[in-house]
């Protein structure tokens, strides 16, 4: 079993870790892990099992939008399949809590995006050669 949480700066060790395992050549730099765990408008959720995180989730709230961003979403690779991917952007859309949740994923990201359709999002819109390596990222869309 595995309960989803506020995270906090003190997740930072874990976040750091989580995150290279989960994204290799995408991971976010460590300051910017520093600003998603100290923003004050940011959603930053984790999973965690037996005291350790095993999953993080991120999102912003664009109020004047009505709009709200999924900005990560990780798993440590032997704790997916769980259903924690869908947990955590259940919980992240309901404290983002607009009209409308957007998020974006490399092309070739088959599983988040199965992930994605799955819980009700729509593929909207392309970002040309937006990742590294010149992939382009796909923008998905839910209505909440
Ligand atoms: C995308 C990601 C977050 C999904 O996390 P996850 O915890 O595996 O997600 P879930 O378990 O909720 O769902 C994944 C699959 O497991 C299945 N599943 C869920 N609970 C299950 C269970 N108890 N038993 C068997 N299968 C299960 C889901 O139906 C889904 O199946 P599908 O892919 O065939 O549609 C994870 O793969 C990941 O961290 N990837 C690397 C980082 C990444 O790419 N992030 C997205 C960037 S945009």
């Amino acid at each position: 079993m595995f309960e989803i949480v506020e995270a906090n700066w003190r997740d930072i060790k874990e976040l750091y870790h989580l995150e290279n395992v989960c994204f290799d050549r995408d991971a976010w730099p460590l300051l910017d892990l520093i600003g998603v765990l100290t923003f004050p408008s940011v959603i930053r959720l984790k999973a965690v099992m037996d005291g350790k995180m095993v999953g993080f989730i991120a999102g912003d709230r664009r109020r004047h939008q009505r709009l709200g961003w999924v900005t990560t979403i990780g798993v440590l690779p032997e704790y997916r399949k769980h259903g924690i991917g869908r947990a955590l952007l259940d919980a992240c859309e309901e404290l983002i809590d607009l009209p409308t949740v957007r998020l974006c994923v490399r092309k070739s990201n088959y599983e988040a995006q199965r992930l994605y359709i799955n819980a009700g999002y729509q593929q909207v819109g392309v970002w040309r050669e937006y990742y590294s390596g010149n992939e382009d990222a796909l923008v998905y869309e839910k209505h909440l």
